[in-house]
């Protein structure tokens, strides 16, 4: 695994197979924090402290991370489902630095947890937190479960164009709740309408550091 470190001072992944990073160059925890956690979690915890969250593509577990401390801060109940196809190793999670990052170094465990949990069950992480991880490829993932949120963190469209087809938004769209709502760092054109056209209602919003623009589409 090619640990970087990059603008902010957090780990990311390089990712050799596809050429691409797993996080923003210009900060991992920096665009967690503003797609998945203001412009996603946030948002919806005004409304609602009971959420389920589905994120595509687990990856290192950062996003899940940030979401569990704020569950905690905001007294929020928040049952996670990650899919991922290449999971990481726990000793490769280990080396991650996010806790130190986010000033709760005591959370280090917790962070490892996360990678060392059982895949395919529900696990009880908290009172505030269950993590159901599993195994699998976005283009064969079926679920009759219902999500308020979707991270959609799969590698960009260029790296992986499989993973952002009308196909897989329109089976996303099914999966969320009635005002559910899919947020994700990508804000390109083709994108956008593949979302409009499958029945989203899509909202431009500034993006983090190094993007002009994010994306968050309602149902
Ligand atoms: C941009 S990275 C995700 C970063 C992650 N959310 C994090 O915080 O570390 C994309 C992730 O999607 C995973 N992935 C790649 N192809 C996939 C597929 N076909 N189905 C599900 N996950 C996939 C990669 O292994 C990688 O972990």
């Amino acid at each position: 695994m090619d640990l970087i470190v990059t603008q902010d001072g957090s780990h990311s992944i390089f990712a050799e197979q596809y050429g691409v990073t797993y996080h923003s160059k210009y900060g991992a925890v920096t665009e967690s924090a503003h797609v998945f956690i203001d412009a996603g979690l946030r948002m919806k915890a005004v409304v609602q402290s009971d959420l389920t969250i589905l994120e595509v593509g687990f990856g290192t577990g950062l996003n899940a991370f940030m979401t569990w401390l704020e569950a905690e801060r905001r007294n929020l109940k928040i049952d996670y489902y990650g899919i991922e196809a290449y999971p990481i190793e726990p000793e490769a999670a280990r080396q991650l630095n996010f806790a130190d990052l986010l000033e709760v170094p005591q959370r280090q465990s917790d962070l490892l947890r996360l990678h060392t949990c059982a895949w395919g069950r529900k696990v009880q992480m908290s009172d505030h937190f269950s993590l159901h991880k599993k195994q699998a490829r976005l283009e064969t993932f079926l679920t009759t479960k219902r999500f308020d949120l979707i991270y959609f963190d799969a590698f960009a469209p260029q790296a992986q164009p499989e993973l952002w087809t009308e196909g897989i938004f329109r089976r996303l769209f099914n999966y969320l709740n009635p005002d559910g709502a899919l947020v994700t760092y990508c804000a390109q054109g083709h994108f956008k309408r593949t979302l409009k056209h499958v029945g989203f209602e899509v909202e431009r919003l500034a993006g983090p550091p190094g993007k002009r623009e994010m994306t968050r589409a309602w149902k």
